[in-house]
């Protein structure tokens, strides 16, 4: 493990010689992942060690990101101050560009996304941040003391309420006070407790969908999932590998080769499977008579994938610098 000011060090000088946005943020992740992984050491330290290497690591994460404004902050201006020396010399150059919002990359892919959806029939519906117990968990033929719960680590705000841990938590309502059949995709924000890292954050972004019908089955599922990968990624292969969702039976992880690579770089992109006949009965739906499909994708995975980005927190951040490199 190198020592942590050496690290900043090397990050600061290293984000100093770059010319491009996108270059700054690339070493500014990685220095800070390697900076956070050296908290590995806290368990062989005793308390005093522990509370020096804590305060090193966040002094070490600050000077990082402060570095990084900074070279931000030069970029800019240099950009800024080259466009101005030009526009000088000639009264007959274009004017200077002026500098306009634009939708993040998120949003872009989400809406990319449910546009799919839409030409195969699903429409829009709004779920709810705010949950109950019942919605996220028991309706979804996951009981109380079901590990799925330890799984998804949940940030309850009472008793009965929480913050959903996934979109499938729509299913339960659409379920209930929808007619049939059902043919509809929800995309939203969920929540879970989680260390955020470059691959897990506290806050990310689902679509689920849902289909209820007399005639469905397996293939239709599969069927229609790949049709999404080839209008969203182009030709690509695309792998259903069996899982264990409580309320899907049989369950499915989807997973696609990425850049046509088969057989390597396996990326998942979500869930799905067959409504399990008790999440139907629960909604008071006749299993014997409905059957249905179900599916949740992740769209931060989508959007990484998308745009080759490393870190999930960079789509978190928000802030025009980064937005304006799409
Ligand atoms: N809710 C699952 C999750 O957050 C994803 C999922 C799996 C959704 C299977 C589904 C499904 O609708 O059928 O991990």
């Amino acid at each position: 493990m190198k020592d942590i000011k050496k690290l900043v060090d090397e990050c600061c000088e290293l984000m100093s010689s770059k010319k491009e946005i996108n270059e700054v943020s690339r070493v500014r992740s990685r220095y800070l992942d390697e900076v956070t992984s050296s908290l590995k050491l806290m368990k062989d330290l005793d308390s005093a060690g522990k509370k020096k290497l804590g305060s090193e690591v966040n002094f070490a994460k600050k000077a990082i990101l402060k570095h990084y404004q900074d070279v931000l902050e030069s970029i800019k201006n240099k950009k800024t101050s080259n466009l101005s020396k030009m526009h000088s010399k000639s009264k007959f150059l274009p004017a200077a560009k002026v500098a306009s919002g634009k939708m993040h990359p998120l949003e872009r892919v989400k809406r990319e996304a449910i546009g799919i959806f839409k030409t195969m029939g699903f429409s829009v519906v709004d779920g709810s941040e705010i949950e109950s117990e019942s919605n996220n968990f028991s309706l979804l033929n996951i009981p109380k003391d079901h590990p799925a719960r330890d799984e998804t680590d949940t940030f309850w705000i009472s008793g009965d309420s929480l913050l959903r841990t996934h979109t499938s938590s729509v299913q339960s309502r659409i379920m209930q006070s929808n007619d049939l059949p059902i043919r509809v995709i929800c995309p939203g924000r969920v929540y879970r407790r989680e260390n955020d890292d470059s691959t897990h954050a506290s806050v990310f972004h689902q679509i689920e969908g849902l289909l209820v019908d007399e005639d469905i089955k397996f293939s239709d599922l599969k069927g229609l999932l790949a049709e999404f990968c080839k209008e969203f990624f182009g030709e690509v292969t695309v792998r259903f590998r069996p899982d264990y969702f409580p309320f899907t039976e049989p369950s499915a992880e989807v997973a696609i080769a990425y850049k046509g690579k088969k057989n390597e770089n396996w990326i998942e992109i979500g869930g799905c499977g067959m409504v399990h006949p008790n999440v139907l009965q629960m909604a008071g739906i006749d299993p014997l008579k409905w059957k249905g499909l179900a599916f949740g994708m992740g769209v931060d995975r989508l959007t990484m994938l998308r745009h080759d980005i490393r870190d999930i927190r960079l789509l978190l951040e928000g802030g025009s610098r980064f937005i304006e490199q799409f």
